[in-house]
């Protein structure tokens, strides 16, 4: 059964590797950022409180995704398997995932994380910023996420590699080669 997590900077290659690798495994692809972009484009409560968050490049606070990703694990197409984009992005977040697994007895495969450098992270941004119109997109943003990032996200590595769940994959290559690279560490 396929219950992946996946980790790494913005712009790492996530939500990429993470929506392919659903397709081959035919389960759904959970990306707490296209969650709450739909949110923002529907103008939901959930949108209005989370779009100061995500415009700055701050994490939307925890009270807002906790429960979204409690209630999103418990659908039915979940049911059978997952693969997380984007959560947990802290250790709050690592530890109340940890809990909620534990309760629903559905433990996780492996934690991928994704490593690419900064240079490539905000040349691809700024890239996608100019083709898509992403409102966090900008290299000022870009910048400021990666800061976030550094600060509450990296140390999920240290956190799940010490528990020996940790996966470290080199995403600074073509979409191809870290689809392969991915296959050879990941059970489908
Ligand atoms: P989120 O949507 O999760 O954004 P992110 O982590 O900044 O990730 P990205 O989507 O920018 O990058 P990615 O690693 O998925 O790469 P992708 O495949 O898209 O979060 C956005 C915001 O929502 C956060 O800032 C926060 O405010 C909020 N949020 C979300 N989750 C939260 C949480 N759990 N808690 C609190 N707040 C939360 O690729 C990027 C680009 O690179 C694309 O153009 C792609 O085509 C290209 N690319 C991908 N792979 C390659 C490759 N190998 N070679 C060349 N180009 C590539």
């Amino acid at each position: 059964m396929t219950r992946l997590i996946f980790l790494g900077p913005p712009g790492a290659g996530k939500g990429t590797q993470a929506d392919n690798l659903s397709r081959n495994c035919d389960v759904p692809h959970i990306s707490t950022g296209d969650i709450l972009r739909a949110a923002v484009a529907n103008a939901t409560e959930l949108g209005k409180k989370a779009q100061f968050y995500m415009d700055a490049g701050e994490l939307v606070p925890d009270e807002l995704i906790l429960n979204l990703i409690r209630e999103r694990l418990a659908e039915e197409d979940a049911l059978a398997g997952w693969i997380l984009d984007g959560f947990p992005r802290n250790v709050e977040q690592a530890t109340f995932l940890d809990e909620l697994l534990k309760e629903i007895n559905q433990p996780f495969e492996c934690v991928v994380n994704l490593e690419v450098p900064d240079e490539v992270i905000i040349s691809r941004l700024v890239n996608r910023g100019k083709e898509e119109g992403r409102s966090d997109d900008t290299e000022s943003t870009i910048r400021h996420r990666l800061e976030v990032y550094r600060e509450r996200t990296e140390p999920l590595i240290d956190f799940y590699r010490s528990r020996q769940q940790l996966v470290s994959i080199d995403g600074n290559q073509p979409i191809e080669d870290v689809n392969e690279d991915l296959a050879k560490v990941v059970q489908v």
